[in-house]
């Protein structure tokens, strides 16, 4: 089985007897409420999808994944994951302090001991991570609506008290990696994905398992920005699809509880880093990978990459051409394997999707699958009428 990164695979859940034990102490601990991408982010710390994360990052780690793309002790790490409050409540909190962590009803989620306390500074961070200032940038525009006050330190999480949407869906690190001990699957394709899957995924996923033993479909199900297609219809999607195009014993559906962060190349190290923790030996990466809008070049999140020795990163990376339905080939096809024009070239954007859902048209069979077509359509209807 392939190494965590930072070679241990991190576990941090708190016993029954410390739930209880915090619960009753609740009403007296000082609290942090944390939003739906800190929820994400504890469970994920938690589970040992973040690993070697224990905790949210104190000010080195922080700067060092700004400044280095790496970790104070050197192991290469992308995106911070932070936990801010607003500059106003700083004066309440100290390092040393134990913290509960909560869900805005006040559940208990979790507890940090902490660190650090520091300042961050916004710009400084939106440009490192997203490349931009620009606020219509949703990852910066996220990031200018949290404090500049972070808190560092480990966490442990309540297990039972975390998001269980997807239920058996939702597999741990852990449990990923038994079920593909289970599979005596010794090499496995990872695929990261926030939208409905088309046939260019389709084509990507199965030139992958060509050459691999099993394939994990990974959507991921955090925080997505407005417009986005829900992750339950995603979900839908992709248990149609697999019933009728995949051969069931070579794919793993299971979902990556990750807020989406719209941060393009930085994103794509992160993604391929912590598919690497759920187990899996390679990872693809298309044409602008964790992009939004026009920020990213279209290959700049494969090419990131080379700034790194292959054992840094320690999974395979799997680059693909962009990919398109050719009517010339009869097949899916990129630049590297069909010689024909781009008007022999089906392949739609997310708007011109969408605008054909809204009018209730159905997608081309070349571009989406009818039964995923299907799921869509009804989706855009029930949301109009
Ligand atoms: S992402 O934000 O999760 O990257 P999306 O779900 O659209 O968005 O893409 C999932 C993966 O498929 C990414 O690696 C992306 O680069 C890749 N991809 C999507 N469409 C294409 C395409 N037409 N050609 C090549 N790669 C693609």
């Amino acid at each position: 089985m392939i190494t965590p990164h930072g070679g241990v695979l991190v576990e941090n859940y708190l016993s029954p007897e410390e739930v209880l034990k915090y619960q009753e102490e609740l009403p007296g601990l000082k609290k942090i409420v944390l939003d739906s991408v800190e929820i994400s982010d504890l469970e994920l710390i938690a589970n040992g999808a973040f690993s070697p994360l224990t905790g949210f990052m104190n000010e080195k780690d922080y700067l060092g994944v700004l400044h280095h793309n790496r970790l104070a002790n050197g192991l290469v790490w992308t995106i911070p994951i932070t936990l801010s409050i607003p500059v106003e409540l700083s004066s309440k909190y100290f390092e040393g302090d134990l913290v509960a962590l909560v869900s805005p009803k006040e559940v208990l989620l979790g507890i940090m001991q902490v660190e650090a306390i520091y300042h961050r500074n916004r710009q400084e961070e939106a440009l490192s991570v997203y490349g931009t200032l620009d606020k219509k940038h949703d990852g910066v525009n996220y990031l200018f609506s949290k404090g500049e006050i972070l808190l560092g330190g480990k966490v442990k999480a309540v297990k039972a008290n975390l998001p269980r949407e997807f239920g058996n869906y939702r597999l741990t690190p852990k449990q990923l990696r038994g079920e593909f001990e289970a599979r005596n699957w010794k090499s496995v394709v990872a695929f990261q994905t926030r939208n409905p899957i088309h046939r260019a995924h389709e084509y990507l996923q199965k030139v992958a398992l060509e050459m691999v033993d099993g394939l994990l479909i990974h959507p991921l199900v955090g925080f997505t920005k407005p417009g986005d297609i829900p992750a339950e219809i995603r979900m839908r999607c992709y248990e149609v699809i697999i019933a009728n195009y995949y051969p069931s014993n070579r794919v793993k559906l299971s979902v990556f509880p990750a807020a989406m962060r719209y941060a393009g190349p930085k994103e794509a190290v992160f993604h391929a880093l912590v598919r690497k923790n759920y187990g899996c030996t390679h990872f693809i990466v298309g044409r602008d990978h964790a992009g939004v809008g026009n920020y990213y070049g279209t290959y700049d999140a494969q090419n990131i990459f080379d700034q790194f020795a292959p054992e840094e990163i320690g999974i395979d990376i799997l680059k693909f051409e962009n990919t398109f339905f050719c009517t010339k080939c009869g097949n899916m096809a990129s630049a590297k394997t069909c010689p024909h024009q781009s008007d022999r070239q089906i392949f739609l954007s997310g708007t011109k999707v969408r605008q054909m859902l809204s009018e209730g048209m159905q997608l081309p069979e070349e571009f989406t699958r009818p039964e995923i077509s299907q799921i869509l359509m009804e989706y855009y209807h029930n949301l109009i009428n």
